[in-house]
């Protein structure tokens, strides 16, 4: 029997969802009609919201749901970029997810993993000397060193912080209305006519780069026979940076949860596996990406309810990954809970879910597991500092979520 899909009262939800909801816009409104589906309008559009295991199993079917046009072009101006991969389908998504996957290998992961080491070194030295360090910032810094080290974009000393400041502000200006979401436009259309050029340069032959590094791969990675015009090209260069700089959300998230838990500091010191499990915790508990939409390539039936062909859907990432039904006392930091998690492609989706090749599963998400592990290390393993009065409250309605304070460290030392 067909089932009727409930209706949000609200004229729009944008605003709601931007101010008053956040991230706890779908989950809230499902317990509100104790179902896993409800409608509403937001960005004046009709879109069906669902969350859960089962809804991420069905949203992450390729025969059922399609990206081409969906993404909505403030998010494009600022996180994406235009002609992306996000926003591909089909063969041409598999072929462009590719050249993806292919740079993103174990022996790849373990060369961006050393140059980053390097630069978290370089960096504690470096706040050793100063008065107070602003951790979200530093963190944004010293990945952006890394990754455009090991793309093989040249990046002059001067000009790391810049670059570093415009990735993050691409990031941060999803969720933003107003000058935060300027800001990101500005930081994406300087970023791409840097990078543009300089993929003119490599083909010219005016920039020598490796012909083993990401730059390279991209400026002469050819599909259907063509080379992709610099700036697209540019736009997937940026989509290797970029979600890496964003890493910085989740460092500070880390030495969030070791100031506020500090009980697991001991723990991490010398166990390894209970690294993995504190990384994955992080992952969940802590919100980043909040939803994901996608379109009906035709009428889907699921669990009785009828989502005609065409109609726009919106998956619950953060509900998901908060859902009681998955996870016992979801809004509880445990780590230990990942010593039994099923592993389901479908019931943990911080960075997407179902398949990586055929789907748009975020193929970032071996390096970031490793990433977080490595900086949990070094705020553990390889240096000391102090935690000075700050406002560490993590507002649900900013979207990225971050503490107020971007968490302040003093007295930075490394351990010898
Ligand atoms: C896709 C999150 C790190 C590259 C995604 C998606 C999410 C996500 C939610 C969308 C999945 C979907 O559309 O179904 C994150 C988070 C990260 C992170 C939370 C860490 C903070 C990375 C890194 C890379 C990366 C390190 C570098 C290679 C991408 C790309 C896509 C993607 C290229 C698009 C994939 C596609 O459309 O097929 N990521 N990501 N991400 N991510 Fe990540």
């Amino acid at each position: 029997r067909q089932k009727k899909i409930p209706r949000d009262k609200t004229l729009d939800g944008t605003l709601t969802l931007l101010r008053s909801d956040g991230y706890e816009f779908i989950r809230k409104r499902c317990q509100q009609y104790g179902t896993d589906m409800f409608q509403t309008r937001l960005l004046g559009k009709k879109m069906i919201c669902f969350g859960g295991e089962e809804a991420a199993r069905c949203f992450y079917n390729p025969a059922l749901f399609k990206r081409k046009g969906v993404l909505p072009h403030r998010i494009q101006a600022s996180l994406f970029g235009v002609g992306g991969v996000q926003g591909l389908d089909g063969v041409d998504h598999w072929q462009r997810k590719h050249l993806f996957l292919s740079l993103m290998t174990p022996a790849k992961r373990q060369d961006i993993l050393t140059l980053t080491a390097e630069e978290w070194q370089r960096a504690i030295q470096k706040w050793s000397k100063q008065e107070t360090v602003i951790l979200f910032e530093e963190a944004q810094e010293l990945i952006c060193r890394a990754m455009c080290a090991w793309v093989g974009v040249p990046l002059a000393e001067e000009e790391a912080r810049a670059r570093a400041f415009d990735f993050g502000a691409m990031v941060d200006a999803f969720g933003a209305v107003g000058p935060r979401h300027w800001c990101g436009r500005l930081a994406r259309k300087r970023a791409e006519k840097w990078l543009a050029s300089l993929i003119e340069e490599i083909r010219r032959g005016a920039v020598s780069v490796s012909k083993d590094c990401a730059a390279y791969h991209i400026a002469f990675y050819r599909e259907n026979g063509h080379e992709l015009p610099p700036r697209i090209a540019a736009v997937e260069l940026i989509n290797f940076i970029r979600p890496t700089v964003a890493m910085s959300y989740f460092i500070t998230f880390a030495a969030l949860a070791l100031h506020a838990y500090p009980a697991y500091r001991e723990r991490l010191q010398h166990d390894d596996d209970f690294l993995e499990f504190f990384v994955q915790e992080l992952r969940r508990y802590y919100p980043f990406a909040p939803l994901l939409g996608a379109r009906a390539r035709h009428t889907v039936i699921w669990h009785g309810y009828r989502i005609p062909k065409g109609s726009m859907v919106l998956l619950d990432l953060y509900g998901t990954n908060h859902d009681p039904r998955i996870w016992k006392d979801p809004d509880v930091f445990r780590p230990e809970r990942f010593q039994s998690w099923n592993e389901s492609p479908y019931n943990f989706i911080p960075q997407g879910g179902g398949d990586f090749g055929n789907g748009h599963r975020c193929p970032g998400e071996w390096l970031t597991i490793e990433a977080l592990r490595l900086a949990v290390r070094f705020l553990v393993r390889e240096m000391t500092y102090t935690v000075p009065q700050q406002d560490l409250h993590v507002s649900l309605t900013r979207i990225p979520a971050l503490p107020e304070s971007k968490f302040l460290m003093k007295q930075v030392q490394p351990v010898r």
